[in-house]
């Protein structure tokens, strides 16, 4: 470890890389209640425990590994090793089967191999038109027909008003090591609809070891037209639109976009 007082700066978001450990504790979801939703529009158009879910964009494997214990059979990819290795560790511990893997979701495997995927928060990372557009082209090509593709990003207009009110996240976690701090603040960059997000993880030891990582996230939001657009155009239909893991939350009612579409 760095000595007192030092500062890093990576390529790769600690928080997919040097610091995955950390992921887990810094974001944290309802994964139980959001699974109940997931099951439940699944069980809708006919995708029953047994069928194969792809979570696109895993992370740390919670959804998978909930998933599985619901009887799915589950893959997990991810582009981050560290994060696939650590989803599979995590499903080792509580002896659940889930395949992990590490792989891109603009890159599945172009013949139709999943009655499902899961695609949760990922595709505010995919930066760029044409990848945006290849994300779904991709997701559509992997899925059986009469499958279900389930997904959330971040609403742009809501989004903005929600950063300008509070652009600041900190969050103070307890951690091996000592006391990890995270901060992101947010600055909005409306010409492309992208979040510009300073990320800095400051690691207290007692001893006064003070280990500080700091990296520039860049998340694109969507607007509801663009997600649509994506959706058809790819060869989706039957979409719905919530506004969390809730049937009864509507869409618009928040700041983030949840669309349920089959193939
Ligand atoms: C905000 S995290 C969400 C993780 C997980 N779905 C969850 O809900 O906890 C976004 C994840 O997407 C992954 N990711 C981003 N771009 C990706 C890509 N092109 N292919 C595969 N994974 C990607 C990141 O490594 C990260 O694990």
């Amino acid at each position: 470890m760095p000595g007192a007082g030092s500062v890093n700066r990576i390529s790769s978001r600690p928080l997919y890389s040097t610091l995955a450990w950390a992921y887990d504790l810094i974001i944290a979801g309802p994964v139980s209640d959001r699974c109940d939703f997931v099951q439940s529009m699944a069980t809708q158009r006919g995708v029953l425990p047994g069928s194969s879910i792809l979570d696109a964009g895993c992370g740390t494997g919670s959804y998978s590994i909930e998933l599985a214990k619901r009887g799915y059979a589950i893959t997990g990819l991810d582009n981050s090793s560290e994060l696939i290795s650590l989803a599979s560790a995590k499903a080792e511990k509580v002896a659940v089967t889930a395949i992990f893997q590490v792989g891109d979701i603009l890159e599945l495997p172009s013949r139709p191999i999943y009655d499902g995927i899961l695609c949760r928060g990922v595709l505010n990372d995919i930066i760029g038109d044409p990848s945006r557009r290849q994300a779904f082209f991709s997701l559509a090509r992997a899925l059986h027909k009469n499958s279900i593709l389930i997904l959330d990003v971040r609403e742009w207009t809501s989004s903005t008003l929600r950063k300008e009110r509070e652009p600041v996240f900190e969050r103070v976690v307890e951690v091996n090591e000592g006391i990890l701090t995270f901060r992101a603040v947010t600055r909005l960059d409306k010409k492309t609809r992208r979040l510009c997000v300073a990320e800095s993880y400051v690691l207290e030891r007692g001893d006064a070891v003070r280990t500080v990582t700091e990296y520039d996230f860049v998340m694109q939001c969507w607007t509801p037209d663009e997600l649509h657009s994506s959706l058809i155009d790819a060869g989706f239909g039957s979409v719905v639109y919530f506004g969390d893991y809730d049937s009864d939350c509507p869409a618009g009612s928040t700041d983030r976009i949840i669309a349920v579409a089959s193939v």
